[in-house]
């Protein structure tokens, strides 16, 4: 089978699953990474035969509703491909305007913190974008320590990222100031994980996304602590869901930071940039 036969093949059978522009994009990505080529230049390659045992072999697991990503133990974040397993949380695309505002504050260089790091697509993208940054890595889960360090290594960064295994601030203590916190914490509460799509509550892991009865524990923790560990002139990144706008808002302000709140691609609510006037 060739290249285009192949993706009208996997659109037709994702269209089972899902929706028809994201069967699209997964059959590309799916083709893409078969042929070990961008999904932007797939096209270059539509007449090119195609190992179809393997691809039959993926779109029968996907049949399944095993997230892509886990199958392909590949994710796509910033442009650039990473590793990811079963275990790890998937990064998300709107977790992108993170990194879009990290990269526009003035922080060339220094060291930057990030908590759950997960597999490691901000802090590493981070460090990419930034040459002169370092940063801190922090995460509960072993397993997402170990992917973390697997994509620094492929990135070439593993010697700007410290990591460290722990529950949140408590790990780093003993650290120097930041010039940033920076966190996708887990942010949805126990109702909505209950409401979820099957795929994630399957597959995904429930620690990477859970936070305490309310969804905000997390983030509460970020705007209680985060200025213990910044420097005068840090700054605390953070994302939130789409629908916390009030409730984060109050906690802005109840512990005294300045803020502005960006939105995903969607147009909700997405991520906080907040800083101390007395820093
Ligand atoms: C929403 S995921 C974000 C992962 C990654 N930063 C991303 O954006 O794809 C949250 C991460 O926080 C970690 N986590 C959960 N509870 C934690 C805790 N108490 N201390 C440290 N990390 C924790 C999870 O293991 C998970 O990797």
């Amino acid at each position: 089978m060739r290249v285009f036969e192949a993706l009208e093949f996997a659109k037709k059978v994702l269209s089972q699953i899902e929706n028809k522009e994201y069967a699209k994009w997964e059959a590309l990505l799916i083709l893409s990474h078969l042929l070990k080529v961008s999904p932007l230049n797939l096209y270059i390659y539509l007449d090119k035969e195609i190992p179809e045992e393997n691809f039959l072999k993926i779109l029968e697991e996907r049949k399944k509703k095993k997230p892509l990503a886990y199958i392909l133990k590949e994710t796509h974040f910033w442009g650039r491909s990473f590793y990811i397993e079963e275990g790890v949380l998937i990064p998300r695309q709107d977790t992108e305007i993170l990194v879009s505002v990290f990269l526009d504050l003035p922080v060339k260089e220094g060291i930057i913190l990030e908590l759950g790091v997960g597999a490691g697509v901000i802090a590493i993208t981070l460090l990419l974008e930034k040459p002169n940054l370092k940063a801190f890595a922090v995460d509960i889960s072993s397993k997402a320590l170990e992917i973390t360090r697997k994509n620094a290594k492929t990135y070439k960064v593993e010697d700007r990222l410290f990591f460290i295994k722990g529950d949140w601030f408590t790990p780093v203590l003993e650290k120097p100031l930041f010039k940033a916190v920076i966190s996708n914490p887990p942010y949805i509460s126990m109702k909505e994980w209950e409401a979820l799509d099957e795929e994630v509550k399957l597959f995904e892991p429930r620690e990477a996304l859970i936070s305490g009865e309310k969804g905000t524990e997390f983030q509460e923790k970020l705007l209680k602590f985060a200025d213990e560990y910044l420097l005068k002139e840090g700054f605390l990144i953070f994302e939130m869901g789409y629908n916390q706008g009030e409730i984060i808002r109050e906690l802005l302000n109840f512990y005294k930071w300045n803020f502005k709140i960006f939105r995903d691609f969607k147009g909700y609510e997405r991520v906080v940039l907040a800083w101390k006037e007395n820093m």
